[in-house]
């Protein structure tokens, strides 16, 4: 056990994480899309804390932030002019960028591959402080290897108090779901993991892209190591609802199981919230549009959770837009998938 200082983000506090940071240390920051655990992304031994302080395996690897494009030099090889134009056009931004490796990064960071994932995320602290440590920073999502993400310095704190050294409390995040990771070294580029920047946002810039179709089982040779099976997930049991009817089939089976004495949750639009109220669930509320969705579904999750339900439901939201990503979370979070035609 080490003890974990949360702090608020005065400039004394940002120096002090960045130094923290050049000393091998771990440090939780908020960024625009979820909060990242950061070490030296140059040192090996300070990495291999992330891996250990989250549980993860070394066979997923993570994401080097930097606080301008012009440090893609350092961390990469070489750089293709569609990426160049991809950073001009998104950075800072919640875009990952996959890129051929520079040999200065440790192969524990990208899991032995030749390949680099990069990002300059849009968050005025992850900025002050990646600028104040002067260092490229690897930082997965601040979780317990399995869970999700967190959005606030609560989850980080729920996760990993006592296994890092420092939480950077900058409130919750704006965008809510993970950036989108974009392989651009493949011809036309793939998205591994659709994101908080939508596929019609750089289809616009750079024309078509493939979207690459989780699994939902783990196998060998995935493209992106993070695609396993039951992934950024609740403690409870989830049930995502998909199709025309999905409204409908979760609500036939809310009565159901409440019928069966079941401590159902819910994750439900504001429009639907007083329905399942009123069937008896435990209610969290996710607004109405797909940005306030994608901000809250994750806090949603560990609310329930920690509101000691044993199942919780959940509808599709679409794949356009942001509606993209919530897809592809709940497909990972979900313990079974009932579509409904
Ligand atoms: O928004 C985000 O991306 C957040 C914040 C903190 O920046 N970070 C994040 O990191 O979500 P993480 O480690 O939870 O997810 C990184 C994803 C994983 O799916 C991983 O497999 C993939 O990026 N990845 C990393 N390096 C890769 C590489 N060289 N090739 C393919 N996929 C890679
Ligand atoms: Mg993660």
């Amino acid at each position: 056990m080490i003890s974990t200082e949360v702090l608020s983000p005065t400039p004394e506090n940002i120096r002090r994480a960045a130094e923290t940071l050049r000393s091998g240390g771990l440090v939780a920051f908020p960024t625009e899309t979820v909060y990242g655990l950061g070490a030296n992304a140059l040192d090996e031994t300070a990495v291999g804390r992330i891996f250990a302080a989250k549980g993860r395996p070394a066979a997923d690897p993570l994401i080097v932030h930097l606080s301008r494009a012009d440090g893609l030099a350092e961390v990469t090889r070489a750089v293709p002019p569609l990426a160049l134009r991809l950073a001009e056009a998104f950075w800072p931004g919640p875009l990952t960028l996959i890129l051929p490796k520079s040999p200065a990064i440790p192969a524990l960071v990208t899991s032995g591959l030749e390949t680099v994932a990069v990002r300059v995320p849009n968050h005025p602290l992850a900025l002050a402080l990646l600028e104040a440590a002067g260092l490229p920073v690897a930082a997965p999502s601040a979780n317990r290897f399995g869970r999700t993400s967190p959005t606030t310095a609560q989850h980080v704190w729920q996760d990993l108090h006592g296994r890092i050294d420092l939480i950077l409390d900058g409130g919750p995040a704006p965008i809510g779901v993970e950036s989108t990771v974009l392989d651009v070294t493949a011809s036309p580029p793939r998205i591994l993991r659709p994101g908080g920047l939508t596929r019609e946002m750089l289809e616009a810039v750079i024309g078509p892209v493939e979207v690459v179709r989780q699994k939902r089982t783990p196998e060998a040779g995935l493209p992106s190591p993070g695609l396993l099976e039951k992934h950024y997930a609740p403690q409870a049991e989830m049930i995502l609802f998909t199709g025309p009817g999905a409204r409908q089939a979760l609500t036939a089976f809310l009565h159901e199981q409440r019928a069966a004495g079941r401590r159902v949750g819910v994750l439900a639009t504001d429009a639907e919230a007083a329905a399942a109220e009123q069937a008896g669930a435990v209610v969290f509320r996710l607004g109405e549009a797909l940005p306030s969705i994608a901000r809250r579904i994750y806090a949603g999750m560990r609310w329930l959770d920690s509101q000691g339900v044993e199942l919780i439901l959940c509808r599709d939201f679409g794949e356009d837009g942001l509606g993209l990503a919530v897809h592809d979370r709940l497909t990972r979070a979900a313990t079974r998938i009932l579509h409904a035609p």
